[in-house]
């Protein structure tokens, strides 16, 4: 069984880690509503009450599709806990292979909504300051979500604009005048990070003005949306729309037109592709978290918010497995479909003991440190190319008789530990069932 996290809700998952703390997926049994639950020990960190209190406040001033949601926030004691749209389609850097990228297509709808969800932000004098793959999440449609503004800070108020001076990021996505001047223009850090960004889901062309290391010189959003390549993804994109649903594909049309006198791409723009965009931004279904209706009709996610009484997991991840053995199968079908989608796990053709043993046998021959967690989880730690620490933790799961074996970054880039993971699936390919074993879904 769950623990229950507020009356009735269940923390069923940890979705991700990171110094502040943990997020976790809560999920309401009876609406089973589905929220992020980030948690910050204030006590961890001198700075952190004053760092939490300004992620609170940008939070509050954001609503665009392409920025997670924020539900509210409420302190236990030194825990300050955040409740956010849940993004079950999980984090971007998973849909990056190694070395080869992502296809083309796919990273020109992400760079799309980021770039969306960027302009939006400096609009209102926001920079999120550390933008990479770890942080864009993708709902259950698979749009993008800006997420985690524990870095982010008001650079233009009033419209007057303030630069910046504190070094703050992740090293491979930072924009070399952060390393090199004292003081820095906030908008085009944030536009080098999105050009790596794009870099890592390509693997390749590139965009290459976004790159261009003097800041002055740097491409600006409005230049991004006239380069050719993203116009004709753009184009690409609403005419994929089109055909979905029926509307004439002719080249010639009125969007067309717009596109040349240089009108709002932006998602918010009210064009075909934005439309359904913003109709599907959501990852809950649309009764229950459909934007509009939030601020009046979420008493149970209001009731997560306010409540009162708290009791914590030990090993949430765990837990998801042994309330996913002891449920009936039409309330695990559900919670399966809760879990967050991850190409970082496979299934074996052995049983728990023997696929511990393997996955423990490839580690260790990898030169790995493996140590068991808890019931079923093990974490494993390594140090990546650039000699920094990489942990993952690697959860052993019973389904349908097999053995689903899921891997999720705790500590590190991202990208380098979807490295280690191909190389671990590699190493295991004989007892991996090669075909793809889809979760169930009702
Ligand atoms: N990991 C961190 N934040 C998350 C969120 N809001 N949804 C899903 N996974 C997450």
């Amino acid at each position: 069984m769950a623990v229950p996290f507020v009356e009735d809700w269940d923390l069923v998952q940890t979705l991700g880690e990171g110094a502040y703390g943990e997020v976790q997926l809560a999920v309401n049994r009876r609406t089973e509503e589905a929220v992020a639950v980030k948690k910050v020990d204030t006590a961890r960190a001198l700075d952190c009450p004053e760092n939490i209190k300004k992620e609170i406040c940008i939070n509050k001033m954001l609503s665009h599709p392409n920025i997670v949601r924020f539900y509210g926030h409420r302190r236990e004691g030194s825990i300050q806990y955040l409740f956010l749209e849940y993004c079950s389609g999980g984090e971007l850097f998973d849909r990056i292979e190694p070395d080869v990228g992502m296809p083309e297509v796919d990273a020109h709808r992400f760079f799309l909504q980021l770039i969306a969800g960027v302009e939006y932000l400096h609009s209102i004098g926001i920079t999120h300051r550390d933008i990479k793959p770890e942080n864009l999440l993708l709902d259950d449609r698979d749009n993008l979500k800006l997420s985690d503004f524990g870095l982010a800070t008001v650079y233009r108020h009033n419209g007057r604009e303030r630069l910046l001076n504190k070094m703050c990021g992740t090293l491979p996505y930072v924009a070399p005048e952060l390393l090199r001047r004292k003081e820095f223009r906030a908008e085009p850090v944030d536009i080098w990070s999105c050009g790596i960004v794009l870099v890592a889901m390509l693997a390749g062309g590139l965009l290459n003005k976004v790159l261009i290391e003097g800041p002055k010189n740097r491409a600006t959003i409005s230049d991004i949306k006239k380069d050719r390549w993203f116009i004709y993804q753009f184009k690409r994109g609403v005419k994929r729309t089109r055909l979905s649903s029926g509307s004439p594909t002719d080249s010639q049309g009125p969007f067309t037109k717009q596109i040349h006198s240089n009108v709002d791409l932006s998602p918010a723009s009210g064009l075909p592709w934005s439309e359904d965009q913003t109709r599907y931004s959501s990852s809950q279904p649309e009764p229950r978290v459909a934007l509009s209706s939030w601020d009046s009709n979420h008493s149970s996610i209001d009731n997560l918010v306010q409540g009162i009484s708290f009791s914590q997991p030990t090993c949430t991840d765990h837990m998801l497995v042994s309330s996913q053995l002891q449920s009936t199968p039409g309330s695990s079908q559900s919670s399966w479909q809760r879990l967050v989608k991850r190409m970082t796990r496979f299934f074996t053709k052995l049983n728990a003991e023997q696929s511990y043993l393997a996955l423990k046998e490839v580690c260790e021959k990898l030169g790995y440190t493996w140590k068991k967690s808890c019931n079923n989880q093990v974490t494993i730690s390594t140090m990546d190319r650039r000699n920094n620490k990489l942990i993952f933790k690697v959860n052993l799961i019973e389904m349908n008789e097999k053995i689903l074996v899921d891997f999720r970054l705790s500590k590190g880039d991202g990208l380098e530990f979807k490295r280690h993971f191909v190389g671990i699936r590699c190493k295991l390919s004989d007892i991996i069932y090669s075909q793809k074993i889809p979760l169930p879904v009702t």
